[in-house]
C-alpha cells in the first residue's frame, strides 16, 4: 500500500507468518532499494513487492526488484502481458491484482502464478464495475485454474474464512494494516481510519481512476466537480500532484486523498502488525471449529 507499507510494516507482517508486501508505488527507485535492503535485514521470512504497472519509473522499479533478488512480485493497475514473462525469466513468482473474471483470465493467459480478486469494498484503486468481494471471489475462482487470493473488506478471521469458503486460497488485507503501529501512514490518518463508520468511504474519481476514499473536504470537491460534469482534464487539475502524500503521509485530513476500504468501519484500534496477523489467524481457527454463529445451526440455545 502506498504511503503505508514500508519495510517496518512488511517485515513485521512477514515475521508474524504473513507475507508482507512493500508498496513501491509511492517510492522512488532508490527508496525502494533501501526498503528492500532494510526488510531483508529485519526478517528471514519471504516478503514481496507491489509494483503498480502505470508508474513513470516502472522499468527502474523492476530493475531494483530483480537486482535485489526479490522472489515475489504483486503487479496491479495495468496489463499483466507486458512484464510477466520478464519477471518469470528472472525466476520471480508473479501475482496480479484483478477486479473481474475477464481480467483474471487475461492474467492467467499472461502466465501469472496467482491472482488477487479485489472487490469493490477495497481501499485504494478499484474496478469500474463495482463487483463486490462476495460475488467476485467465486466468479474468479470458477474462471481460472490458478490460485486465487481474495481482497476487499477482509479485516477479521471470520471474513478470511468466508473468503476461503467462497473459493479463495488466501487473502490480501489492506485497510486493517493501515491502522497498525508499523504502517508509515500519518497518525492523523490512522486515527481517521479507526474512527470511520459505515458509509464514510465511497468510490470516487471514476472518470479518471476509480479509488475508494474517505469522505473528506477533497472528496467533496471531487464529488461537486463530477456532479456538474467536469471532464477528465478538470478532475486532473483538482487532483493536482501529491494529494495521496498530503493526506496519508503528511496527515492533512482536509486537503489530502485518503485511500481506505469500507472495512474501516469494523476497525477500532491501532495494533502492532504481528498482533493483527495473530488475531486474524486465531479468529479464523475459531471460525473453522464453529463456523455458523446462528443458534439453529450451531446447537446453542
Ligand atoms: C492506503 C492504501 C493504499 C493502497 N495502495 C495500493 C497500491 O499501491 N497497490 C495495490 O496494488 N493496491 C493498493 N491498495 C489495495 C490493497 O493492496 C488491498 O488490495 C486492499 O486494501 C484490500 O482491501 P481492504 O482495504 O478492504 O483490506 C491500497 C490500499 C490502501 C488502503
Amino acid at each position: 500500500m502506498i504511503w503505508a507499507s514500508g519495510w517496518r510494516l512488511v517485515s513485521a507482517v512477514s515475521n508474524a507468518g504473513g507475507l508482507g508486501i512493500i508498496g513501491a508505488g509511492s517510492m522512488y527507485p532508490e527508496v525502494l532499494r533501501e526498503h528492500i535492503q532494510k526488510c531483508k535485514a529485519a526478517t528471514n521470512q519471504p516478503f514481496a513487492v507491489n509494483i503498480p504497472l502505470l508508474y513513470p519509473d516502472l522499468d527502474k522499479h523492476i530493475q531494483v526488484v530483480i537486482e535485489e533478488g526479490v522472489k515475489i512480485v504483486f503487479t496491479s493497475a495495468g496489463n499483466p502481458k507486458t512484464w510477466t514473462n520478464y519477471f518469470k525469466q528472472h525466476g520471480l513468482t508473479v501475482v496480479h491484482v484483478v477486479s473481474s473474471s475477464k481480467f483474471a483470465l487475461k492474467a492467467q493467459e499472461a502466465g501469472c502464478d496467482v491472482v488477487v480478486a479485489e472487490g469493490f469494498e477495497a481501499g485504494g484503486h478499484n474496478g469500474r464495475e463495482e463487483t463486490t468481494t462476495m460475488v467476485l471471489v467465486p466468479a474468479v475462482a470458477n474462471a481460472v485454474s490458478i490460485p486465487v487470493l481474495a481482497a476487499g473488506g477482509i479485516a477479521t478471521g471470520r471474513q478470511m474464512l468466508a473468503a476461503m469458503v467462497l473459493g479463495a486460497e488466501g487473502v490480501q488485507v489492506g485497510t486493517r494494516f493501515v491502522a497498525s503501529e508499523e504502517a508509515s501512514s500519518h497518525i492523523n490518518f490512522k486515527q481517521a481510519v479507526i474512527h470511520a463508520a459505515e458509509g464514510d468511504t465511497q468510490l470516487s474519481i471514476k472518470k479518471l481512476t476509480p479509488v475508494r476514499l474517505l469522505k473528506n473536504k477533497f472528496f467533496k470537491q471531487i464529488q461537486e466537480a463530477e456532479a456538474r460534469g467536469a471532464d477528465v482534464e478538470e478532475l486532473k487539475q483538482i487532483l493536482g500532484r501529491a494529494r495521496a502524500r498530503t493526506g496519508m503521509h503528511e496527515g492533512n485530513l482536509d486537503e489530502g486523498e485518503l485511500e481506505i476500504g469500507q472495512v474501516s468501519a469494523l476497525i477500532d484500534g491501532i495494533l502492532p502488525a504481528g498482533q493483527i496477523v495473530k488475531n486474524l489467524w486465531d479468529e479464523f481457527l475459531e471460525g473453522v471449529s464453529n463456523p455458523v454463529k446462528n443458534s439453529i445451526f450451531s446447537g446453542e440455545d
